[in-house]
């Protein structure tokens, strides 16, 4: 009988401190695309190996724009998630807000300094604490091909400026398919915009026009051929572009409706899902003209401070998750991007991912390495959304001209 008691009394001890243990984790993202969807799968199984429930708050949209929105009205009701995709300069905004939980245990006690790059760590910490964990490197100056395409078109290899991609474009057009698939929302106007800015004007003027909002430049005449060019690329992308999501039109590449794609990386990952290999069925080539040069977008979680101590501990347990090297391995695998801890090995990554990861280390020292403005690495979230209403506007509306455009630019650089 008391041996009973005893085992009864232990196994309820137990579970008391199973579940103090066990915690939920909210995680808020916008990864629902097959690529995307997959590669957040790994992240939510290796939580709930450590006995956590995850709890997905998944908001579709690409680019983020609309979980974002969501974000600020969740917060705003005092029902923050624990962890939220968040990146670059919106990470000090909301840990200005005093809303991010410090992660300084997980970091130290797993040598993030030691393993992250100084540009990488510099854009989780505020105020020298982390209050974001990051989980990847992705690469937004990218042109995606359909090889057998391009092969019936004619073009040898993928344009290595932007005078070989309308040489390109003519071609497949002659073969009757779209030359370029673009997806017409905002963002992914502004996401061609900046390789065009990259390759037409290099990495120095990008960086005075785009970071540094350095009105000489915004307003210079390299400005009018980034401009002229862009618009130039537009008439190459099919009349049903607007509203398209970009999975779709990266679709449309996949399916050798359409010839070309320019996007960030995570296409990669749509093309990985439909089964295609690279080099083979696709090419992955730098932006015309960006060869030597790297805009790069980083994926994070910022974390909330949480009142429940259950959930704090399983919050820790998620940023411990996203930076150890199984899930970076797998989790860029699927992604398209390339695993943000200096210290792993490439083997397993095919030869896009390889290139990625070598232009990422060159042009880090090169000096051509910048932060994409369309995918909220560059400036301030107000004034990137200033400028890609004005880049937007351009794209959408043929009688607004090049001069106009560069007002508006500089009122919109000015909209802080
Ligand atoms: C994110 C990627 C995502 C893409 C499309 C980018 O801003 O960094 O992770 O796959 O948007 O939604």
């Amino acid at each position: 009988m008391k041996f009973t008691l005893n085992l009864m009394a232990a196994s309820a001890a137990l579970a008391l401190s199973l579940s103090a243990q066990a915690g939920e984790v909210e995680v808020l993202h916008w990864w629902t695309s097959g690529g995307e969807a997959k590669a957040a799968q790994g992240l939510k199984a290796s939580l709930q190996a450590k006995g956590h429930t995850w709890k997905d708050f998944a908001v579709a949209g690409g680019g983020g724009d609309s979980a974002m929105t969501v974000l600020k009205s969740r917060v705003v009701s005092g029902n923050a998630p624990a962890a939220a995709q968040i990146k670059g300069p919106s990470i000090q905004e909301w840990a200005r807000e005093g809303l991010l939980q410090p992660m300084d245990e997980v970091a130290k006690a797993e040598n993030w300094d030691g393993v992250l790059p100084k540009v990488v760590s510099d854009i989780m910490k505020y105020q020298g604490h982390y209050v974001a964990a990051p989980v990847n490197v992705h690469r937004v100056n990218w042109l995606w091909a359909n090889a057998e395409v391009l092969k019936k078109a004619g073009v040898k290899a993928a344009p290595a400026n932007w005078d070989e991609f309308f040489v390109a474009a003519e071609a497949l057009k002659k073969v009757g398919v779209i030359p370029l698939a673009h997806g017409g929302q905002s963002w992914q106007d502004f996401t061609v915009f900046e390789s065009v800015a990259l390759g037409v004007g290099g990495a120095d003027f990008y960086r005075k026009a785009l970071v540094q909002l350095d009105p000489a430049t915004l307003g210079g005449p390299t400005m009018d051929k980034v401009l002229e060019t862009f618009r130039k690329v537009k008439s190459y992308t099919d009349k049903n572009a607007p509203g398209r999501d970009w999975n779709l039109a990266t679709a449309m590449v996949i399916k050798g409706e359409a010839g070309m794609q320019l996007m960030g990386d995570w296409a990669k990952g749509e093309f990985v899902a439909a089964g295609k290999v690279p080099g083979k069925d696709f090419i992955c080539a730098a932006a015309p003209g960006t060869a030597k040069s790297f805009t790069f977008n980083i994926d994070s979680f910022a974390l909330f401070k949480l009142k429940n101590k259950a959930n704090q501990q399983a919050q820790r347990d998620f940023a411990s998750a996203v930076m150890s090297p199984s899930f970076q391995e797998l989790f860029n695998l699927n992604k398209g991007s390339i695993p943000v801890r200096t210290d792993l090995k490439m083997d397993k990554f095919d030869d896009c991912a390889k290139l990625s990861n070598a232009d990422f280390l060159a042009t880090a020292k090169s000096g051509s390495l910048v932060p994409s403005i369309a995918h909220g690495m560059a400036v301030p979230s107000a004034t990137e959304g200033a400028i890609k209403d004005v880049v937007s506007q351009f794209w959408n509306n043929d009688t607004v001209t090049v001069a106009q455009t560069k007002q508006r630019l500089l009122s919109a650089a000015k909209s802080l």
